[in-house]
């Protein structure tokens, strides 16, 4: 998973591409992620008629709802890298005629100069091949003047990670976790650089938000935990990553490992 220079989300294969869409299914239900697409689709100043770009759109989910906000008579475009993901949403999308969903890399987005009124990246930069600057100056790009860019991120370098009953195990895990990088992103503090991408285009912050992912479904704190696990055996010797993985994976069988991480949504006019 995600070495550097590459992307692990673009990078799943057809046999785990199930698993990954059903991780972004238990993702999209999760408090934060649902207040902050509220958030920000109150934001976007689209309305019937407009045409609002999704990059790094996933499943559709979030394309789903921001058809829905320009329908009828709008378009709402999905870009992906990853043709599988863009299956996905197709499927999910049909019948809706304002959804339309393209294969495309973030920083280099088929579309000419200031076509669209909003764009909204979501969960997308962590992940890009290049610089996420290198999408984010895309964003600005596409958007008409006085439109809307809205990009939401994880900073995964605030990921706490705690033992709820055990004051010892959360000691020994922070102390882990603070040795290790972890494997799920290749930029893992995109998050509280967003402004600065931002306004580094040119682009004016309209608002900002700050939120903590903390209500993690069983099967993501799984994941979570199997990640750090990978990471840490590049740090740990084999009986301290053997001490850990007893350790993660008890608090995990009694229900009592917990994550939380820093979740910022920037909204910037051109
Ligand atoms: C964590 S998912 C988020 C999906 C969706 N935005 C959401 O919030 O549910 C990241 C998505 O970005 C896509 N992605 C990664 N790198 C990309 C790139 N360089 N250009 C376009 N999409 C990319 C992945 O294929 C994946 O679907």
């Amino acid at each position: 998973m995600g070495g550097k220079g590459s992307s692990w989300a673009a990078r799943m294969s057809g046999a785990d591409i199930g698993g990954f869409v059903a991780s972004l299914d238990r993702q999209a239900r999760m408090d934060a992620i649902r207040s902050t697409r509220l958030w920000v689709r109150e934001r976007l100043m689209v309305g019937p008629g407009a045409t609002v770009l999704d990059v790094g759109c996933g499943t559709g989910d979030e394309l789903g709802e921001l058809a829905g906000l320009v329908s009828p008579g709008g378009r709402a475009i999905g870009l992906d890298v990853n043709p599988l993901m863009v299956d996905v949403a197709r499927q999910r999308l049909a019948g809706v005629t304002e959804a339309s969903v393209l294969v495309g890399e973030a920083a280099a987005l088929p579309l000419g100069n200031a076509v669209v009124d909003a764009v909204v990246c979501e969960r997308v930069l962590q992940h890009v091949r290049h610089s996420p600057v290198d999408a984010v100056r895309e964003c600005a790009r596409v958007v008409r003047d006085g439109g809307i860019v809205a990009v939401t991120d994880s900073d995964w370098s605030s990921l706490e990670v705690l033992v709820a009953d055990d004051e010892q195990a959360t000691s020994t895990l922070l102390e882990v976790r603070a040795r290790v990088r972890l494997p799920f992103t290749d930029h893992q503090e995109v998050g509280r650089h967003l402004a600065d991408h931002l306004t580094g285009e040119g682009l004016t912050i309209v608002d900002q938000r700050e939120a903590v992912l903390d209500d993690f479904a069983p099967e993501l704190v799984r994941g979570v935990s199997a990640g750090l696990n990978a990471a840490a055996s590049e740090v740990l010797s084999a009986s301290e990553l053997t001490d850990v993985q007893r350790l993660l994976d008890a608090a995990l069988a009694r229900g009592a490992l917990r994550i939380a991480v820093r979740f910022y949504a920037v909204v910037a006019r051109r």
